[in-house]
């Protein structure tokens, strides 16, 4: 088993990753939010091996990545002036429109839903391959369905070595992303527009853009885990815990806790036998570093992950509040 190959990104590797989406081969590649797992949007095979190889459900629909505009309109209905302004503003980058899908994308472009899903990505190699490809992309995050995004080309190969589905697969070295998280989904069919997945966008932003945004943030306090999707989710159990809840965590030996702290006051509370992983206190900083934390946690083979609650009333941290409570959301302890 040769696995997947990670390649850095230059024009030799982008073609030749370009020539593999020809052959219905898919390809991982950088974004500025997280890494894709991309294949041809109007190529029905390779979409089918997106889900198969990510282990998605048929019916969670793809976002289909493309240049500009004029490449989002020719896969889509309802475009209208909002869509213009907002594209204007903000593509390339991470603003994902949900539309009305064109006659001409197959219909498991968008797990068999009526609406398509758009972007333009801002990475330099996300850009460089839609172009020497010259169609538009659909790519997941390249993670295993419900698990942690990757934010680093060794995330991918990580999550794909031990695969022989994924023998030989190009992943597109492009280094970290610098966002983090994933793109703000905003479904464009409803009237006012809906927040679908909070991101690097936030509500206020695309308000000052349109007018009224709807948004309905997850509940804080998880009273109700079940009722959320677990997603973002690390292997060990994972607690989402306001600084009262960390002390007394902590001062429970017997459990080993890895604990991701953003408050620099508290990183003394972290001592032996647990583990500090000291976040940015800062929201761009924190996102960033998310998933790459949430991976190292995992890998420490601990208990417990407890996360500290940040930015309660900020509205700059509501996308990284909606992963982790996705994270911490399933398996309760
Ligand atoms: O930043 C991103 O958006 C990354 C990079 C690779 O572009 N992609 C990404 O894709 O996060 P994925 O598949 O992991 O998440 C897409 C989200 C899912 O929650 C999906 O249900 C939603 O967007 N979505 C996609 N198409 C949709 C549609 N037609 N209607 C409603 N939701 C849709
Ligand atoms: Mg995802």
């Amino acid at each position: 088993m040769i696995g997947p190959r990670i390649l850095p990104a230059n024009n030799e590797s982008i073609q030749e990753a370009a020539a593999d989406l020809e052959r219905g081969s898919l390809v991982v590649f950088p974004t500025e939010t997280v890494y894709g797992l991309g294949g041809g949007t109007l190529d029905e095979s390779s979409l089918a091996s997106i889900y198969r190889l990510k282990g998605r459900q048929s019916d969670n629909p793809l976002i289909a990545h493309v240049l500009d505009i004029e490449g989002a309109r020719s896969l889509t209905t309802g475009w209208d002036d909002r869509c213009t302004l907002l594209a204007e503003a903000w593509w390339p980058g991470p603003l994902t429109l949900v539309l009305g899908r064109s006659g001409v994308v197959p219909d498991l472009a968008s797990g068999g839903r009526p609406t398509l899903a758009v972007r333009s990505p801002q990475h330099p190699v996300a850009r460089a391959l839609l172009e020497a490809y010259g169609k538009p992309i659909s790519a997941p995050s390249a993670n295993r369905s419900g698990e942690v995004s990757p934010t680093c080309a060794q995330h991918v190969l990580d999550d794909y070595s031990a695969d022989p589905a994924a023998d030989g697969m190009i992943i597109l070295d492009g280094d970290r992303c610098h966002v983090g998280i994933e793109s703000t989904v905003l479904d464009m069919t409803v009237d006012p527009p809906r927040i679908l997945r909070p991101g690097a966008l936030t509500a206020e932003v695309l308000q000052n853009l349109i007018g009224s945004v709807e948004y309905t943030e997850l509940h804080h306090t998880s009273a109700s885990p079940g009722t959320m999707e677990s997603h973002y989710s690390p292997q060990t159990n994972c607690l989402l815990v306001d600084v009262e809840e960390m002390r007394h965590r902590l001062s429970n030996m017997t459990e080993r806790c890895v604990v991701l702290v953003s408050n620099p006051d508290h990183h003394e509370m972290v001592q032996p036998p647990h583990t500090l992983l000291a976040m940015p206190s800062d929201p761009d900083g924190y996102a960033q570093d998310l998933y790459d934390a949430l991976r190292k946690a995992d890998s420490e083979q601990a208990d417990l992950i407890l996360i500290e609650s940040n930015g309660e009333e900020d509205p700059n941290w509501i996308a990284i509040r909606d992963r982790l409570m996705r994270a911490a959301s399933d398996r309760p302890v």
